[in-house]
């Protein structure tokens, strides 16, 4: 267990990844550091995790590392890739994961020759159940997509998609858990009208969205089978499944991942004209 990650930007998402890194055994305390952009959050990252931490640092932090992670916000990576920029080895990996960022900007702005890897996580990496999506460059070999699988596999499921998929996976695993929090609100609404209180309410509904998932994670089976199981003739299911046919469920979330992911394209079009303006405009 040798392996040297540095992730620069300790906030929600980097945090969470050396949570699941630590918890999930794929290196070692000391052999993490991270860092934040302020001294407040660096020490608290110290305190949680009892791995080094700084405020700024990144050139350093790079240097030390085998894997460098880059978890700041999309605006900010230029900046942070223009500091450790000069020190970039490479036998090193990057790891971006700044949401509508291509991996062909991230090579403009750390130089060409590197492996670069770019994954959206969703935030239920926080939990160890997140879904990540990754996509390499050409440089990427098998042993490092190894080490970048591990990595988040530990802090959920992981899989490997062709760059241009970003934006579709942006729209149904990174924002998706925001429908099934909208799924699970209306079903507590929904058993508060009828009468149940909202403890048991908030239990049953959230429960049932987690076994359902499971099921459909165990067994293998296409959720319309599962679905149709649970179906008695005349019965209830049934009375329920006509009223979300009738208010298009189905249809109502396929528009809305279509329309997510055209949202995810145009707005990774306008961050990469912005940025490439930005860096041009400092370039002079
Ligand atoms: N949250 C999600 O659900 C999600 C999902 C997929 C992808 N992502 C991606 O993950 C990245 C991080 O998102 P987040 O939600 O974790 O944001 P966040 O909580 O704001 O974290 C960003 C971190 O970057 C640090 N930082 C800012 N400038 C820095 C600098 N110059 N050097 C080092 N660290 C610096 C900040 O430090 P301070 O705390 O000291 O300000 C903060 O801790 C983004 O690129 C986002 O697109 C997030």
């Amino acid at each position: 267990m040798s392996l040297k990650i540095a992730v620069l930007g300790a906030g929600n998402m980097g945090s969470a990844l050396i949570g699941g890194i630590l918890k999930g055994g794929v290196t070692e305390a000391r052999r993490l550091i991270a860092t934040a952009r302020t001294a407040e959050r660096a020490h608290e990252v110290e305190e949680k995790f009892g791995i080094r931490a700084t405020a700024g640092g990144n050139r350093e932090a790079a240097a030390f590392a085998d894997v460098i992670v880059l978890a700041v916000k999309p605006t900010t990576l230029p900046k942070v890739l223009g500091e450790i920029r000069e020190g970039l080895r490479a036998d090193q990996i990057l790891l971006s994961l700044a949401a509508s960022v291509p991996i062909s900007l991230i090579e403009k702005l750390a130089g060409e020759g590197l492996a670069v890897f770019r994954a959206m996580p969703n935030i239920p990496v926080v939990v160890e159940e997140g879904a990540t999506a990754i996509a390499a460059n050409r440089r990427c070999g098998a042993e490092q997509k190894r080490i970048v699988e591990d990595i988040f596999r530990a802090v959920g499921v992981a899989v490997f998609v062709e760059e241009h998929l970003m934006d579709a996976v942006t729209a149904l695993s990174g924002s998706g858990p925001a429908y099934i929090y909208m799924v699970i609100e209306a079903m507590i609404a929904g058993g508060l009208k009828m009468g149940l209180s909202r403890e048991i309410s908030t239990r049953l509904a959230e429960q049932t969205v987690l076994g359902a998932a499971k099921l459909v994670r165990e067994t293998g089976l296409h959720p319309a089978i599962l679905r149709d199981q649970v179906i008695t003739p005349g019965g209830v299911t049934i009375s329920a499944i006509h009223e979300l046919e009738r208010h298009g469920l189905r249809s109502m979330l396929i528009s809305a991942i279509e329309t997510a992911t055209k949202h995810s394209e145009s707005r990774s079009r306008a961050l990469v004209e912005s940025i490439e303006a930005a860096e041009s405009g400092a370039g002079q």
